[in-house]
């Protein structure tokens, strides 16, 4: 999967708002080409403005981030923004053109691309997005998944390394959801190195293998989700709210059933039920009602 070359290096980082709320702390961190990363954490936690630092929008206060191995200090925002998309968390904040045809042309302006194949991208990325069946329609005419869809298209028709979503699945139906993650499988097989901002447990859990967890503008810990998840001292420091099968997990371990606390699936915790009820009825004799 992961090919070992750190594609971000995040190094000593702090970062001060002008009002002097202290966002990040020493943030230091490594993501590698290829990877699928997500970050998580409250509401407050950092988690915005340390993703903003990777493509200048946010310039840290002491520290540097690398990019490629580059130092990113003194390049422009729109120098980093071919390699590095944001999609942020409210597309319609990212939206501004009379069409959504413009709006795709706008984006691959810093490309400096001719008018042709100004064209033929845009055409082929409505098209994936399926979008072309409203090219002529104003973004603000768009429901709130296509809004988000049309951002996506946005940054995606400008083909960065690297794609960071901050929390894409907030607000999104089933539907939209499970585009989204067709989207970022076809996206991982293309080489690309995806970071995802969630506070989604489930969705975490079920497709991200690494997750790092933010609490006061530190980092409190970065490893395997499943294993950061099933951690009660992480899970209460950053107020993560576990998903309702994980709570039942707790609930039977309290009352004496040894569940294990990697039952976070509908199919482990009806096996693992079958079997214990199976057992328990053997040892019992069965039958005896
Ligand atoms: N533009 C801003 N000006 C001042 N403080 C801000 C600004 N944006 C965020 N903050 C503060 O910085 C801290 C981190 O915010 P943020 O990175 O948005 O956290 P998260 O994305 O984890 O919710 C919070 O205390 C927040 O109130
Ligand atoms: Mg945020």
């Amino acid at each position: 999967m992961s090919q070992n070359y750190p594609l971000i290096v995040v190094h000593d980082v702090d970062y001060k708002y002008l009002n002097g709320t202290v966002a990040l702390r020493k943030i230091n961190l490594k993501i590698y080409k290829g990877e699928l990363v997500g970050i998580m954490g409250k509401n407050g936690a950092g988690k915005t403005t340390l993703i903003r630092t990777f493509n200048g929008l946010i310039r840290p206060t002491n520290g540097n981030v690398y990019i490629n191995g580059e130092n990113i200090k003194s390049k422009t925002t729109g120098t980093l923004s071919q390699k590095v998309g944001i999609i942020f968390q409210n597309p319609q904040h990212q939206v501004f053109s009379n069409t959504v045809e413009e709006e795709i042309k706008y984006s691959l302006k810093s490309l400096n691309l001719s008018k042709q194949e100004t064209q033929t991208k845009t055409d082929e990325i409505l098209k994936k997005f399926d979008l072309d069946k409203y090219r002529e329609r104003s973004p603000l005419n768009l429901s709130g998944g296509e809004t988000k869809k049309l951002a996506v298209a946005s940054i995606f028709c400008r083909d960065p390394d690297i794609l960071v979503f901050d929390e894409p699945t907030l607000g999104q139906d089933a539907k939209e959801i499970r585009f989204f993650i067709e989207l970022i499988k076809n996206e991982m097989n293309n080489g690309k190195t995806i970071i995802i901002i969630t506070h989604n447990i489930e969705f975490a859990m079920e497709y991200i293998p690494r997750t790092i967890l933010m609490a006061d503008g530190k980092i409190i810990a970065d490893g395997p989700t499943k294993k950061l998840i099933t951690n009660e001292f992480l899970v209460k420091k950053s107020a993560l709210i576990l998903p309702q099968i994980s709570q039942f997990t707790t609930a039977l371990n309290e009352i004496g059933i040894p569940c294990p606390n990697n039952t976070y699936s509908k199919e482990k915790m009806t096996e693992f039920l079958a079997d214990y009820i199976k057992n328990k009825s053997n040892v019992v004799g069965g039958g005896n009602t």
